[in-house]
């Protein structure tokens, strides 16, 4: 809940804080980011699959059989935004090993801050499939925003939103844009500053996960 808006979760999980703490350290290097990053995914992933609708099937268990609950309909589709979303991919994947896994390429302009599309791929039929964006970072929302602009145009309906830092603006943004969209957050960082960069957040994603830069 984010005023009063039931389909924005922050997650404000003890574990996520502290794991957090530990990739906002400049002096955290690309391997232990990395590996953090894919656990904080994971975590913010068992709230947003909470959800998931369940069938029962009959299971013949020692000691007789019984109807048991299975995850029902079509495999899951778990969409990063290019690049950085990438690094929250493995996480999700523990959770839904056979979730299949769709790609979006976006990049900011340095000088604008507007997103640029470079690839699309989704798994195919996506309008069937439960769809989970995946991005560390929600600045301006631009990326989101189009992502998900991209998505639909595709025919994709059921979407959710999982970051671990959002700023603010960038959620007021989403959820303008896409009311349907469920949002998931790690952690509501204070503002943006004059690059549209996260304050406190925790650097540029994309170049901490791959060790560019
Ligand atoms: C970062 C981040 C988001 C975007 C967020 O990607 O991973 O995709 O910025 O900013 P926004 O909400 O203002 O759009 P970036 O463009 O730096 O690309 P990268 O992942 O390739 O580093
Ligand atoms: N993208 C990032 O990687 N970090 C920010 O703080 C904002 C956008």
């Amino acid at each position: 809940m984010y005023n009063g808006i039931e389909n924005i979760t922050i997650c404000d999980h003890p574990l996520i804080k502290h794991k957090l703490t530990m990739i906002r350290d400049k002096n955290t290097g690309t391997n232990e980011f990395r590996a953090i990053i894919e656990e904080i995914a994971m975590l913010i992933g068992y709230e947003a699959l909470r959800d998931l609708a369940l069938e029962e099937v009959p299971v013949e268990t020692p000691i007789e059989t019984a109807m048991c609950p299975v995850i029902a309909g079509k495999k899951p589709a778990i969409v990063p935004i290019l690049r950085a979303g990438l690094g929250m991919v493995g996480g999700l994947l523990k959770l839904m090993p056979a979730a299949k896994v769709g790609h979006i390429g976006m990049y900011r302009d340095e000088e604008t801050f507007e997103p640029h599309e470079y690839f699309c791929k989704l798994p195919s039929p996506i309008e069937q499939r439960r769809i989970y964006v995946v991005d560390p970072m929600l600045a301006t929302g631009g990326s989101a925003v189009d992502a998900i602009k991209l998505i639909k145009q595709r025919g994709g309906k059921d979407i959710s939103f999982l970051c671990v830092i959002a700023a603010p603006e960038g959620i007021e943004k989403l959820h303008a844009e896409h009311p349907d969209v469920k949002i998931f957050v790690g952690n509501l960082d204070r503002q943006l500053n004059e690059k549209a960069y996260i304050c406190p957040g925790l650097g540029d994603a994309g170049d901490r996960i791959f060790g560019t830069k």
